[in-house]
């Protein structure tokens, strides 16, 4: 027999909250996101509480909370000047992006910091991160509020792709060879397990 631990949210702490649904919402994609403050100094750091939410035109969206009742340098940054770059994490990066997630004080750039080549943007003046492969820049769309407060969902409408030419065919990007790294529970992140073809079975949004 099957047997559930069953816990009503109500009852748990802000903490055992975060825990359950960071367990159970995975694998998560990582968007490792650049921004710039009105100095112009470029931060980078990731954020797995991402997915996309529209296609036409194609939007994606990230939650980020608080810290210490503050915002975070990227969300300030996406405030200030609307435009952000979201650059895929890949195995290959798994290093450095998770280093720039590190509490890097506002006047620090963790791209400087760790080394990491920058590539203009070209549609908006936010840099890309050159050792990702697939980097979609992006302007503010609209930002909400959630729950009590402490996070903000950040919707942004992708302007641009970059894809490695490696990567690219005929439109489509080669997802399996790209890398990707996903995040997990507590401190795991994980790369591509087991790849499963079957047909497609819907007509493809924008084909007919
Ligand atoms: C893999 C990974 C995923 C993360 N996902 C999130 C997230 O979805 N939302 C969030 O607010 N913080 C997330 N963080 C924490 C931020 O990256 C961290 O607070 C970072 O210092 C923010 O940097 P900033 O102040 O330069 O924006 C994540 C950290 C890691 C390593």
């Amino acid at each position: 027999m099957t047997r559930f631990i069953t816990l009503e949210t109500a009852a748990l702490e802000p903490e055992e909250r975060y825990k359950l649904v960071i367990g159970a919402v995975v694998p998560r994609p990582v968007a490792w996101i650049t921004s710039v403050n009105e100095q112009g100094l470029v931060n980078a750091a990731p954020f797995s509480s991402y997915n996309y939410v529209c296609h036409a035109p194609p939007m994606l969206a990230i939650n980020i909370g608080l810290r210490e009742g503050e915002l975070k340098d990227t969300a300030r940054n996406i405030m200030a000047n609307g435009e952000f770059v979201v650059n895929v994490a890949t195995e290959s990066m798994l290093e450095p992006m998770h280093a720039s997630g590190a509490d890097y004080p506002p006047e620090v750039s963790e791209p400087a910091e760790l080394g990491l080549q920058l590539l203009p943007g070209q549609f908006v003046r936010v840099p890309r991160l050159a050792a990702s492969p697939v980097q979609m820049e992006c302007r503010l769309e609209r930002a909400i509020a959630l729950g009590s407060g402490f996070s903000t969902l950040y919707i942004g409408e992708v302007v641009a792709f970059h894809v490695d030419e490696a990567l690219y065919d005929q439109g489509r990007i080669d997802s399996v060879r790209m890398r990707p790294v996903a995040r997990l529970g507590g401190p795991l992140y994980a790369g591509l397990g087991t790849i499963w073809n079957r047909p497609i079975l819907r007509t493809l949004p924008g084909s007919n």
